[in-house]
């Protein structure tokens, strides 16, 4: 069963009971010491061929045990109270990999969808996906977008899967959609500002970016959500992401509820 938090208008939310098993998790804070959570993360999963290559295994297999370590992080995701987590599946830059390869993750993704499909809706979670999603193959966009239809009440958590999904295409996107209705005399261009370009990406539902995790040494945003992640906090871990454990999860939102976060002002 999972936990219900206060659901707080905005950011920072406040969890203040912690359920028995997040005992190891809160064991160094203060009992009744509010957390903020972000409401936002966004996943960088990588290194999914190097945890392969080190062990002599075909970059596949990195795949398949990545996907593995994407069913154990969504579910921590929702036990802690995350609103909403984006993860970064599949890049429109990675179509340049090798066919066999681009195949598998395909076929990985289609099989996540089926044999996620139960914990999905039952843990009331509602699934979303950004990107180019035409161009993904007939049977996986089948399967996310029945999934996606059959969730769309879901309010327990959002999850958004980016596919075939690029940073500075969204933003060229939302420019050329803006400007059409600029043309068209519909808009007119001195309405355009930070909010109104915000609502035009494919991306805005999801609220900004709190929290951006990458794994495996990187310290690249790669395209990711470079709008909605202007104010977010970074965090990086070395280890590659099919090893990414729960435990991670929350070094990472210790860290995050002990940021000052300033948006430009002087802070607290
Ligand atoms: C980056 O590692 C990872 C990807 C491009 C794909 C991510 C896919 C998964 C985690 C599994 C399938 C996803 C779902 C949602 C079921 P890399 O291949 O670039 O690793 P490397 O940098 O070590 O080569």
């Amino acid at each position: 069963m999972y936990v219900s938090h206060p659901i707080v208008k905005g950011y920072p939310l406040y969890l203040f009971h912690a359920p028995a098993r997040y005992d190891n998790f809160f064991s160094s804070m203060v009992d009744k010491t509010p957390l903020s959570l972000p409401r936002h993360i966004g996943i960088i999963m990588d290194g999914n061929g190097r945890w392969a290559a080190s062990r002599n295994l075909p970059r596949v297999a990195g795949h398949k045990e990545g996907a593995v370590a994407v069913n154990r992080i969504v579910t921590a995701c929702r036990e802690r109270g995350i609103k909403v987590l984006t993860l970064y599946a599949f890049s429109l830059q990675n179509w340049v990999r090798p066919a066999p390869e681009i195949k598998a993750l395909m076929s990985l993704l289609g099989h996540y969808l089926k044999s996620e499909r139960r914990t999905i809706l039952d843990n009331d979670i509602r699934l979303t996906a950004i990107g180019d999603l035409d161009s993904l193959p007939d049977s996986p966009r089948k399967a996310l977008f029945d999934l996606i239809d059959e969730s769309k009440d879901n309010t327990g958590m959002t999850l958004c899967l980016a596919l075939s999904y690029g940073g500075r295409e969204e933003i060229v996107s939302a420019a050329r959609a803006l400007a059409v209705r600029a043309a068209s005399g519909e808009l007119d261009p001195a309405a355009i500002d930070i909010d109104v370009f915000f609502s035009s990406l494919q991306s805005s539902d999801l609220g900004p970016l709190d929290l951006l995790i990458r794994t495996s040494g990187e310290f690249r945003i790669s395209n990711f959500l470079i709008w909605s992640s202007a104010y977010c906090e970074l965090y990086f871990f070395d280890k590659m992401w099919p090893d990414f454990q729960p435990s991670d999860l929350d070094d990472a939102l210790s860290s995050f509820s002990s940021r000052n976060r300033r948006f430009g002002g002087i802070g607290k």
